[in-house]
């Protein structure tokens, strides 16, 4: 069964478009002195294109898991201010962040761009961490499942079991991203079952019981341990909160308040 699996919590900050280089090697360097007392959980920040050398630098020997905020799917070519997967693997990064609301919102980053993209991560090396969730009129009109099961479904053609148990999945509810209004314990782990069992139809139980699923929007220190005890949570993918080293600290110590 699906829950008896343990799999490793994973918490990655998402900076956004935050943090000069200065910036990000004083909040990594906060997080690397606190990562020994975490335990057993895997630990990532996703700082800008701009601080990935610098940080991966200083992460050098160190457990935090570095990732980029997003990439395009291409291995290299004419493509103006884009980066590709084999440039963020030579600078150190070992994931990267898919199909994040803000760039389906703004960007035009569309179910088959995740997909296409999702695809280039994996043949070059990297792990995607993919992004899922609702708008606040599909939640209230009933089209929660509908919406992420065409986003799941989406993300994922092409890609083989072997590679999807190994990728990282988001249920972002774009309601909750950046508002202070999180989805309650019991919404979010609604979501989480019907992305797992999916996963479970899609490919096998095994690869569904293998699959990672963070849980992001609002997340802070207040409601980690409740989201991160329901049993199809396991991890989170922290905006705000990630961006000073208390609060996200507060987060990755979750288990103290559990
Ligand atoms: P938030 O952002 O924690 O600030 O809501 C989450 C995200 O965008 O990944």
């Amino acid at each position: 069964m699906a829950d008896e699996i343990k799999r490793k919590p994973i918490i990655i900050g998402n900076w956004k478009m935050y943090k000069t280089v200065g910036e990000a090697l004083e909040l990594v360097g906060a997080l690397q002195k606190a990562l020994p007392r975490l335990g057993d959980i895997d630990v990532g920040v996703a700082p800008p294109f701009t601080a990935l050398g610098a940080v991966a630098r200083q992460l050098e020997g160190s457990a935090l898991l570095l990732a980029a905020q997003n990439c395009h799917f291409e291995a290299a070519g004419a493509f103006t201010g884009e980066i590709a997967p084999p440039m963020l693997k030579d600078v150190g990064c070992s994931h990267v962040i898919l199909g994040h609301s803000e760039r389906r919102q703004f960007f035009g980053d569309t179910d088959e761009l995740v997909n296409k993209k999702a695809r280039a991560a994996f043949a070059h090396g990297l792990v995607p961490v993919i992004c899922v969730g609702e708008l606040l009129a599909e939640r209230e009109a009933g089209q929660t499942f509908l919406v992420v099961e065409r986003q799941l479904r989406a993300a994922f053609a092409g890609i083989d079991a072997t590679a999807a148990r190994r990728a990282v999945l988001a249920y972002e509810p774009v309601w909750a991203i950046g508002t202070g209004r999180t989805a309650t314990d019991a919404q979010a782990q609604e979501v989480h079952a019907f992305l797992r069992q999916l996963v479970g139809e899609l490919y096998d139980g095994s690869t569904a019981a293998a699959l990672r699923i963070q849980y992001g929007g609002s997340v802070k220190a207040e409601n980690a341990a409740g989201l991160m005890a329901q049993p199809d949570v396991d991890g989170a993918l922290v905006g705000g909160a990630s961006l000073k080293p208390e609060a996200f600290l507060g987060i990755l110590e979750y288990r103290r308040t559990s």
